[in-house]
């Protein structure tokens, strides 16, 4: 073989290698992305449980969670969605992380997959959902 046709077909063998693990790598890295994935960003609580939180908290609570979650957030609502278990709120088992933020991301993001614990982004505001995870301290902490 001539050696301008050797260094053609090594460069075509180089090349081909190259595209091979280039459509490669994509599916690699995303693979790894989805197992590495940090969990959501937890945020810090920036609203202070005055007695006004506590008490706009509470109103949210009676109008969205109550039904579920009970008068007592001890998970005895009254009408709860068929073959669901609303969570005991007062209890010092938190299944989803027990900080503030956790506490926030599971209102506002709901469970899944099922999301028989809804999500509540976009339907209550932000500082509703602080105010909640405020008032639901309150109520813990009375129920001991
Ligand atoms: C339709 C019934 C229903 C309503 C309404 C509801 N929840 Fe839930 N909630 C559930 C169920 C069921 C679970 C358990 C989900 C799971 O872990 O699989 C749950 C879980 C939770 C958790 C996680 C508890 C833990 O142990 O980590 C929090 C916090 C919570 N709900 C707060 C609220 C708040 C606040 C509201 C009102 C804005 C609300 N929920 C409204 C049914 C409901």
């Amino acid at each position: 073989m001539p050696s301008h046709k050797r260094v053609v077909t090594v460069l075509a063998a180089c090349c081909a290698a190259f595209v091979l693990l280039a459509a490669a790598a994509p599916s690699a890295s995303t693979a790894a992305e989805a197992v590495q994935e940090p969990a959501a960003e937890v945020p810090e609580n920036p609203i202070e449980a005055t007695e006004e939180s506590v008490r706009a908290g509470l109103r949210v609570y009676g109008r969205f969670c109550r039904s579920c979650h009970g008068v007592r957030g001890d998970g005895r609502g009254q009408n709860p969605s068929p073959g669901t278990r609303p969570a005991n709120l007062v209890d010092d088992e938190w299944v989803h992380g027990d900080s503030d933020g956790e506490i926030y991301n599971v209102i506002r993001q709901g469970v899944p997959p099922n999301y028989d614990m809804d999500a509540w982004e976009g339907r209550i505001t932000e500082d509703e959902i602080w105010h909640v995870v405020n008032f639901l301290r309150e109520l813990a902490a009375r129920s001991r």
